[in-house]
């Protein structure tokens, strides 16, 4: 059987089959996929018996949820005023000038993806971003490549999960 059919079965099973619970079924698939594909969509409405049309729809409303495949660890850079008006533009660029790429691209060898995003609930701390779910904030660009430079090193070793 296909591993994402898979993965749906049993996300399914341990959310009851219950249409209540599709948005940790979704939050479950970007998890281990980083995203959400036509094929997961689908298989989801057929797991728990609703419309394709339904699942389509609350995916698409909740801006965590991507719809293309993504990098391993996914960068979502504050872009909401406070963070702006702390010099957000200089961590994007540091990041953008680190990875060599902008936002809404994937590193060629699949480890980031870049992205921004709306108010992440630490502007006393800003600038702020997200590195998949962990929040780093008062970001500069030093420290920004420190944390960046953390996470390829992790990748090389292959650690827990790869994380
Ligand atoms: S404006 Fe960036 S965390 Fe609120």
């Amino acid at each position: 059987m296909n591993p994402v059919s898979d993965l749906i079965k049993t996300l399914a099973d341990q959310y009851g089959r219950n249409r209540h619970n599709l948005l940790p079924i979704l939050q479950g698939v970007v998890e281990q996929e980083t995203y959400l594909s036509e094929f997961s969509m689908i298989e989801i409405a057929r797991e728990l018996d609703m419309p394709a049309s339904e699942v389509y729809g609350t995916a698409t409303f909740y801006s965590f949820l991507e719809y293309k495949k993504m990098g391993k660890y996914i960068i979502r850079i504050c872009k909401t005023i406070t963070c702006s008006m702390k010099e957000k533009n200089q961590i994007l660029l540091a990041i953008e000038d680190m990875l060599k790429i902008t936002v809404g691209e994937t590193t060629p060898d699949g480890t980031f993806s870049l992205l921004q995003t709306n108010c992440l609930g630490f502007c006393h701390k800003a600038p702020a971003m997200l590195i998949n779910n962990d929040v780093y904030t008062e970001l500069t660009p030093e420290k920004v490549r420190e944390i960046l430079t953390q996470y390829l090193n992790k990748r090389k070793e292959g650690g827990q999960n790869g994380n």
